[in-house]
Order: structure tokens, then sequence, then C-alpha cells
């Protein structure tokens, strides 16, 4: 599978999310206080509602319809159900994000 440019690594700042639509699917990228850039599954996994309208504290994502919590770390699901958001492969090729889509 091939690597998809997403943005600019310039555009994403440490501590914050950006929602992105990719070939019809719903990303969420997390850049964590101190951690990694982070691809995940824009939809929650409880109802399927797009994580573009959740909040994103620097660390932790919630989905603000029924409150479910994931740790931008990792994607696991720290309040809600036991899960782990899917993660997709990223990397950074002359300052241009890209993802890959399983
Ligand atoms: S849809 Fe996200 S917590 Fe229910």
């Amino acid at each position: 599978m091939a690597y998809i440019p997403l943005c600019k690594l310039r555009n994403l700042m440490e501590g914050e999310a950006a929602p992105f639509n990719v070939d019809g699917r719903e990303i969420m990228v997390l850049w964590p206080e101190g951690g990694e850039l982070k691809a995940y599954d824009g939809l929650c996994p409880h109802q399927k509602i797009p994580f573009s309208r959740g909040v994103f504290n620097g660390r932790y994502l919630t989905c603000t319809a029924h409150d479910w919590v994931f740790d931008g770390r990792n994607g696991e699901c720290r309040q809600g159900q036991d899960c782990t958001l899917t993660t997709y492969p990223l990397r950074v090729v002359e300052g241009m994000v890209e993802i890959e889509l399983a």
C-alpha cells in the first residue's frame, strides 16, 4: 500500500489534533504533548461519531457524544469500553506528513 500525502508538518502543532478525510475515510491525527505524531481512525468505536467533533486536551481525546476518552499516545480507551483505536502508519518525507491506509 502506498503512502498518501496528508499535510505539511509545519501545519500541525504539538498538543493539537487535526481531522482529515482521506479517500472518504475519517482520520484523526493527534500530536500529544511530549509524544509522537499519531494517526487514528477518525470515527469513535462506540457509535461511529466523527472525532472531528471531539475535544483533544493535548493528552486525551474525548468523544463528546458519550464522553468516551482515548489516550492520544496509544489510542487506548481510558473511559468507556475496553478498546483501542485503529492506528495508521505515518511518516514525514521532506516536511510532508504521509499516511498509509490499510
Ligand atoms: S459515539 Fe463516541 S462515545 Fe459514543
